[in-house]
């Protein structure tokens, strides 16, 4: 019999707010895979770091960070080729993933080439944006409204267009996006709504309102809106 694939969420960053399932299966595992972007230390890995059996073999998705999708497409067909390998010999495979993993988590590319021959099995987890609206202080949307999620590198008129139209908006991505997707809320007169997470859940963390956030963002920061004066009453 083929092992099965796990890919378990791990929550954003602080290990406790992982899932008492996620830490059951890393716990035991024998094999486990996690994404390492562009060479750099896996964020994934770091977050369960104190759980990881000492002696599981550890498979490293080399993921590099290019514009085009072809050569990253490629390292999931390598990573996935080396993970049939393991699910082959009835060995089940923990995939380690920040945040959730069908939550524009990479875990879905590994899904997509996998599932059709192996069991395959998501392990939900806490998400960066509930975990930056919970740490801003920030309720995200109540009764009927609705919440907009939308990815930093959009061009400017999409994001203006999106963020004119909705009512919370959660900006994921942000990073080097930064000074454009300030201007844009500027241009909206939305800053005074707007707050910046930086690293939520990690000691490192920062939140900040928009207009006192730093000029450089790194990848693990988001910017939360709500338009309404006070939209929760
Ligand atoms: C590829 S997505 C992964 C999302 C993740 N699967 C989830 O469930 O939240 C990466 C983006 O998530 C956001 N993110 C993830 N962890 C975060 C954290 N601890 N603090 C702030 N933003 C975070 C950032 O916007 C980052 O650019």
């Amino acid at each position: 019999m083929n092992g099965t694939l796990y890919g378990v969420g791990l929550g954003p960053g602080d290990p406790e707010l992982m899932t008492l399932k996620a830490h059951r299966l890393i716990s035991g595992a024998q094999v486990i895979a996690y994404p390492a972007l562009a060479g750099a230390k896996s964020c994934a890995r770091a977050i369960a770091a104190d759980v990881i059996p000492a002696e599981a073999r550890e498979i490293v998705m080399d993921v590099p960070m290019t514009v085009e999708r072809g050569p990253a497409q490629a390292a999931y067909d390598v990573a996935a080729a080396e993970i049939a390998d393991v699910l082959e010999t009835g060995t089940d495979v923990i995939c380690l993933c920040e945040g959730d993993p069908f939550f524009y988590g990479s875990f879905m590319y590994l899904f997509a080439r996998l599932s059709q021959r192996f069991q395959v099995e998501v392990i939900p987890g806490v998400t960066s944006i509930t975990t930056c609206a919970a740490r801003a202080g920030l309720p995200l949307a109540a009764r009927n409204e609705r919440l907009t999620v939308l990815p930093g590198p959009l061009p400017r008129d999409e994001l203006t267009a999106r963020i004119k139209g909705a009512e919370s908006v959660a900006i994921m991505k942000v990073g080097r996006h930064l000074a454009k997707i300030r201007d844009v809320i500027a241009e909206l007169g939305y800053t005074e709504k707007a707050v910046y997470v930086e690293r939520a859940s990690l000691p490192e963390e920062v939140v900040l309102p928009l207009s006192e956030a730093p000029d450089k963002a790194p990848y693990f920061s988001m910017i939360l809106l709500t338009k309404g004066a006070d939209p929760w009453l």
